[in-house]
């Protein structure tokens, strides 16, 4: 079975509004039902985890409620690092579980075909993760703004979610972080870690993170575009 720990515990404080922004909604459904709607409607997910913050379980059980997933979806309860939040969510997956899926609540555009695709090579690969070529040259300064080299941008991918992993392998790489205290800023750095290969697979350029308020009107447009 494959299981999706949705993280939606953060404060979204780049959005600057005073709800969080995953209630926000975009052509009158909240975002975070976007991204519970696109799970719960897939054939091959067949457990929904959602990370949320404790004093937000009002909010959640809300659009539970309004839009009667057919999915039971669990709720866990999110820590101060997204990290933290992940780590919440995969203790609460099924032990039957083969596949976990790790994506944004903030990313509601995620489609059936990146699912499935991601799905279908963690079966070769144990760890893929979403991402796109990036389209602006990269350059990596140093402290003072002065540009220390130019990374080939052939070689330069960002990174989206869903991040994908047999759960055995996460579930073991969460718990070496946890214990050495490391902290990355995506799931799949600490598979790195162990040393195993992540492999990178095609995610969307629409398939973004609803971040700060541009983002919104952006979001509309992708809905207006479908
Ligand atoms: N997230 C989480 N728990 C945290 C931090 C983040 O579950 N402690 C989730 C967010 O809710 C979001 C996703 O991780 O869906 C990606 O994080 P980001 O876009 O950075 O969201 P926020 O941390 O909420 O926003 P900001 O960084 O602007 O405060
Ligand atoms: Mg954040």
């Amino acid at each position: 079975m494959n299981s999706v720990v949705i993280v939606a515990a953060g404060k979204g404080k780049r959005m600057n509004s005073n709800i969080n922004k995953q209630y926000i909604k975009l052509k009158n459904k909240e975002i975070i039902a976007y991204t519970i709607d696109i799970f719960d409607k897939n054939e091959n997910i067949d457990e929904i985890v959602v990370v949320i913050r404790k004093e937000e379980e009002f909010f959640v059980k809300q659009v539970i409620n309004k839009y009667k997933f057919n999915k039971n979806v669990k709720i866990a309860y999110g820590g101060s690092e997204r990290q933290d939040s992940v780590y919440n969510g995969i203790k609460e997956v099924d032990l039957n579980c083969d596949i976990v899926l790790i994506h944004d609540g903030a990313r509601p555009f995620v489609t059936d075909e990146i699912i499935n695709n991601s799905i279908k090579e963690t079966k070769k690969n144990k760890a893929v993760v979403v991402g796109v070529p990036v389209k602006d040259t990269i350059k990596v300064i140093d402290d003072n703004n002065i540009i220390k080299n130019t990374p080939q941008r052939k070689y330069l991918w960002a990174v989206q979610t869903p991040q994908v992993f047999e759960y055995k392998l996460i579930k073991k790489a969460y718990e070496k972080a946890f214990e050495e205290n490391y902290y990355g800023t995506d799931d799949a750095t600490l598979v790195e870690n162990l040393g195993y290969n992540v492999k990178m697979i095609m995610g969307s350029y629409k398939n973004i993170k609803i971040t700060t308020k541009e983002d919104i009107n952006f979001g509309e447009e992708i809905l207006r575009m479908r």
